[in-house]
C-alpha cells in the first residue's frame, strides 16, 4: 500500500486558519479532486468538519479520539487504525490536517504538495520536511490570474529509496 500526502501550504507552511483554508485557488481544488477521486482519503476530525460533508466518490475515513459517528464516513481512533482498515487499498491519501500529516510523513511514499506563493497568517501548519529524504519528481508553476489570487506550484515529492544493504 502506498501512503500519499496531499496538501497545500503557504511559504510559511500555513495550511489553515480558523477551520478554513486561507485562499481560494480553484485549479488547486480541481487538482485535489482529480488525484483523490476513487481513492481512500484519511483526515483529522477538524478537517472533516471544515469540509462539512464526506467528499463524493471517495472512501472517507475520519480520525478522532471520540466515539462520534460521521455520516457517510468510517470513523477510526488512530492513524494506525486508518491504515488497518485500508489494508486492501493500493493507495491511501492523507488529506490533513497538521497532526495527521506529521504522523503520516514518517512513513509516506509520496507527497503531492501545492506550494502557495504567499505568506499568510494561520493556526494549522504542514510539518517541516527534511528534503534530504525526498526527491522532487515534478514541478508545475501556475501564475496569478483572474481566478487565482496567488501563484502556486504543484510539486510531486517521492521518498528516496534507501540504498541496498551491504552484502559484506
Ligand atoms: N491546505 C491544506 O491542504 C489543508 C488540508 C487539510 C486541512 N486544512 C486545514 O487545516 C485545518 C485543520 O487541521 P488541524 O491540524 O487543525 O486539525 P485536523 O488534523 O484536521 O484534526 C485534528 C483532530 O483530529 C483528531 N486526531 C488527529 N490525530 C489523531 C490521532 N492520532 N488519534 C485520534 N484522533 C486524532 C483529533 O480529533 P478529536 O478532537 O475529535 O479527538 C484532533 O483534534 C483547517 O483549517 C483546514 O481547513 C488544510
Amino acid at each position: 500500500m502506498k501512503i500519499i500526502l496531499i496538501a497545500a501550504a503557504s511559504e510559511n507552511n500555513v495550511i489553515g486558519k480558523n477551520g478554513k483554508i486561507p485562499w481560494d485557488l480553484p485549479d488547486d481544488v480541481k487538482h485535489f479532486r482529480d488525484l483523490t477521486q476513487g481513492r481512500a482519503i484519511v483526515m483529522g476530525r477538524k478537517t472533516f468538519e471544515s469540509l462539512g460533508k464526506p467528499l463524493p466518490k471517495r472512501r472517507n475515513i475520519v480520525v478522532t479520539h471520540s466515539d462520534r459517528i460521521f455520516d457517510g464516513c468510517e470513523t477510526v481512533h488512530s492513524f494506525e487504525e486508518a491504515l488497518k482498515v485500508c489494508a486492501d487499498e493500493s493507495e491511501v491519501w492523507v488529506i490533513g490536517g497538521g497532526g495527521i500529516y506529521r504522523e503520516a510523513l514518517a512513513i509516506a511514499d509520496r507527497i503531492e504538495f501545492t506550494r502557495v506563493h504567499a505568506t499568510v497568517e494561520g493556526d494549522a501548519f504542514f510539518p517541516v520536511v527534511d528534503r534530504s529524504d525526498w526527491n522532487l519528481k515534478k514541478s508545475l508553476h501556475h501564475p496569478i490570474d483572474a481566478k487565482h489570487q496567488y501563484a502556486f506550484t504543484f510539486e510531486t515529492w517521492e521518498r528516496k529509496v534507501p540504498p541496498p544493504e551491504s552484502l559484506s
